[in-house]
């Protein structure tokens, strides 16, 4: 029998909710196969910083260390309360960068997917959607402006000034470029591959790799679109992509229009990928507005390990078997108070009956 020791890092805000639905399902993922899952809580995020000083303790990284996967709640606080926290020390400079950079997970595989059936939870209209969105964002995650060095003065004038540096080097964009190439391959073989080349130096060194790598992967189609029509097309004709590759700040960007297109940011999981090791988040934040509700919708949480057992163990039919029974739980008419506005048809239902009716749907799959 196969043993995986997980971290779990529930995080702030939502973190905490919709972790628990999260690890709700993997218990039963456990129970129906032949598979033992050591679970190991660990904090991370603004709860990390208030109770031990540091937003990814020394703890924590030792967890991290030795699991075989991670998977991690949002972090994070509101504006407001952000100011509580030194701008170094707070969660994303002070855990989330760092783990990003610990554990080089330089692939965010950040998918975007609405069947047809639920057209009607996107703000597009259902002939934009025609057979549904089902594209797949590859973000490069550990370098570029996020990663570039910093500095702040005040100059010659007297002026307080700030400079940021996007920088990438060719091995940093072949690696990334390889993950898209290899998902293309696997799926409609065309690559969409988004840039800025009329501006950006970043950008034409970016495509010149891209150019290289390509002659890898001749049964994939390349198609160049500068990043800003990128976002347009993305909502008068989403349809049109299927695998997106990008920079680490475009990802960021476009990611969370894609959570738009589909009509909240709940329906979006994610994997970051590194070689050795691999952690899995949902893309959206820790939604203050929201917390302590129950209300989040934890579909991006759930959908989160369904993407771990797929990427970390393998488990390609029980990954599926999880996203049939999310989908389940739509098809009968449920979702959380993101997707089930008033007139929409749609029953609500909170955050954990949400997972509950997961459960239920999951049970009653054959292995
Ligand atoms: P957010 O993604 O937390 O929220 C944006 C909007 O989406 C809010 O209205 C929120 O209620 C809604 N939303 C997000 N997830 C939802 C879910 N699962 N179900 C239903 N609704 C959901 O973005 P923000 O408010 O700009 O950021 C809040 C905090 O999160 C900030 O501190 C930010 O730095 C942090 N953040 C963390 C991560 C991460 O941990 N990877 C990602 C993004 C933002
Ligand atoms: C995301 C988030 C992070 C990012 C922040 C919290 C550092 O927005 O995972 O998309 O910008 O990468
Ligand atoms: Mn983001």
């Amino acid at each position: 029998m196969k043993n995986y020791k997980i971290a779990i890092m529930a995080g702030d805000g939502i973190g905490p909710e919709i972790m628990q639905e999260a690890v709700k399902v993997l218990k039963l993922v456990e129970e129906r196969n032949d598979v033992t899952f050591e679970l190991m809580p660990a904090l991370f995020g603004a709860c990390g910083y208030f109770e031990k000083g540091d937003a990814f303790p020394q703890e924590t990284k030792d967890i991290c260390d030795q699991a075989d996967a991670i998977i991690k709640g949002p972090i994070g606080l509101s504006h407001e309360e952000s100011k509580k926290i030194p701008i170094d020390k707070q969660p994303e400079r002070g855990a989330l960068l760092p783990m990003r950079r610990r554990y080089k997970t330089y692939a965010n595989y950040r998918p975007v997917s609405l069947p047809q059936s639920l057209a009607h939870f996107s703000p597009l209209k259902p002939e934009i959607i025609g057979d549904g969105i089902d594209l797949i964002m590859v973000r490069e995650l550990v370098g570029g402006l996020y990663f570039g060095n910093k500095e702040v003065g005040v100059n010659d004038d007297g002026l307080r000034y700030v400079k940021e540096t996007l920088e990438y080097d060719e091995n940093q964009i072949r690696q990334i470029m390889h993950h898209a190439f290899k998902l293309a391959s696997g799926r409609k073989k065309v690559l969409h591959n988004i840039h800025k080349s009329n501006v950006l130096k970043s950008s034409v060194l970016w495509n010149e790799v891209m150019e290289e790598v390509a002659t890898e992967y001749p049964d994939v189609k390349v198609i160049n679109i500068l990043v800003d029509a990128a976002a347009t097309l993305l909502c008068l004709n989403p349809t049109q992509f299927d695998v997106m590759v990008m920079e680490n700040m475009f990802g960021d960007i476009l990611s969370d229009q894609g959570g738009g297109i589909l009509g909240s940011l709940g329906l979006m999981p994610s994997a970051c990928l590194g070689d050795e090791k691999a952690y899995y988040e949902p893309s959206h934040g820790s939604a203050p507005d929201i917390a302590g509700k129950n209300i989040a919708n934890p579909y991006s949480m759930i959908g989160s390990v369904a993407m771990m057992l797929e990427y970390s163990f393998g488990m390609v039919e029980e990954a599926k078997n999880v996203w049939a029974a999310m989908q389940g739980v739509f098809a009968d008419g449920f979702s959380t108070a993101d997707l089930s506005k008033p007139g929409s048809g749609v029953k609500m239902i909170s955050t954990d009956a949400f997972g509950d009716k997961v459960v239920e749907k999951l049970k009653a799959m054959p292995t």
